[in-house]
């Protein structure tokens, strides 16, 4: 795993769009894993600044996204589709047809999740995963003893994830209790990961992720699994990390051919 701590939320996502970027050259136009929440959006900032300036073009990338609520309507502006539409899909001149994200609405819930199983095998995989982290390590909406080997399927969100999240809705209990997610599984089949985090309110997540044992009270430690995982954090959320020292001098010292 790499870990790159860096002074700010704008250099995080700056640098994450940029290995977003080599990775998807290199797999043009390729299939990339976006994410919703607030961790990911300096990412989307930056990629869409590379767009205008004409190094990346994302018109013919197809993307997956890892979630999605359970019990809102698609227009509601705080379903998932909304947001990806909004805050990705828009801002990056990404093609709306090619870029999916779980059905939160089907009758035959267990029918949409393999569909969309299937849907990411049929095109080969994920060439790159983006992922925020929940407070309580959760990735997707992989919530605490969520298992290593689980597919997409439906999930009850941790009243703290709901919690977490009602800064969304008006009202609290509008927040769902249920959700579609990528499986734990799933996440570690794509062939990049890129886990971003800023703030201290993530520093214990993190610390448990990248160095407390792999156990699924901290669904993010599966990245420990993963052969190709980036976590790019700010000062906050590297603040309760043992061997930041180490993080800092290996990216100081990282070979130019490696540097994306
Ligand atoms: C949300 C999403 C996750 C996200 C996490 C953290 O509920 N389902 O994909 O990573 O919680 O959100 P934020 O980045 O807003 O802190």
């Amino acid at each position: 795993m790499e870990i790159v701590i860096l002074d700010s939320a704008e250099e995080v996502g700056v640098l994450a769009a940029r290995k977003i970027a080599s990775v998807l050259k290199a797999a043009t136009p390729g299939v990339l894993g976006v994410a919703t929440g607030s961790s990911p959006l300096t990412i989307y900032a930056a990629l869409a600044t590379m767009r205008q300036r004409g190094e990346i073009d994302l018109s013919r990338t197809r993307a997956f996204a890892l979630d999605e609520y359970v019990g809102i309507a698609e227009s509601h502006p705080e379903s998932y589709a909304s947001v990806i539409r909004r805050e990705v899909v828009e801002p990056l001149a990404m093609n709306p047809d090619l870029v999916r994200v779980p059905d939160g609405r089907a009758a035959d819930i267990e029918a949409a999740c393999r569909d969309y199983e299937e849907a990411i095998a049929a095109v080969g995989g994920v060439d790159i995963q983006l992922l925020g982290i929940g407070a309580n390590g959760h990735i997707g909406f992989n919530e605490p003893t969520s298992s290593f080997a689980s597919r997409t399927r439906i999930k009850t969100l941790a009243p703290r994830t709901r919690a977490d999240n009602a800064r969304f809705f008006d009202n609290a209990d509008d927040v769902p209790t249920h959700c579609l997610t990528q499986g734990l599984g799933t996440i570690l089949d794509a062939r990049h990961l890129v886990l971003v985090a800023q703030g201290d309110s993530k520093a214990e997540a993190i610390r448990q992720s990248v160095e407390g044992p792999v156990s699924s009270m901290w669904p993010g430690s599966a990245l420990q699994m993963h052969q190709n995982a980036t976590v790019i954090i700010d000062e906050g959320a590297a603040s309760r990390l043992e061997l930041a020292d180490y993080y800092r001098y290996t990216y100081a010292n990282k070979p130019i051919w490696q540097r994306y």
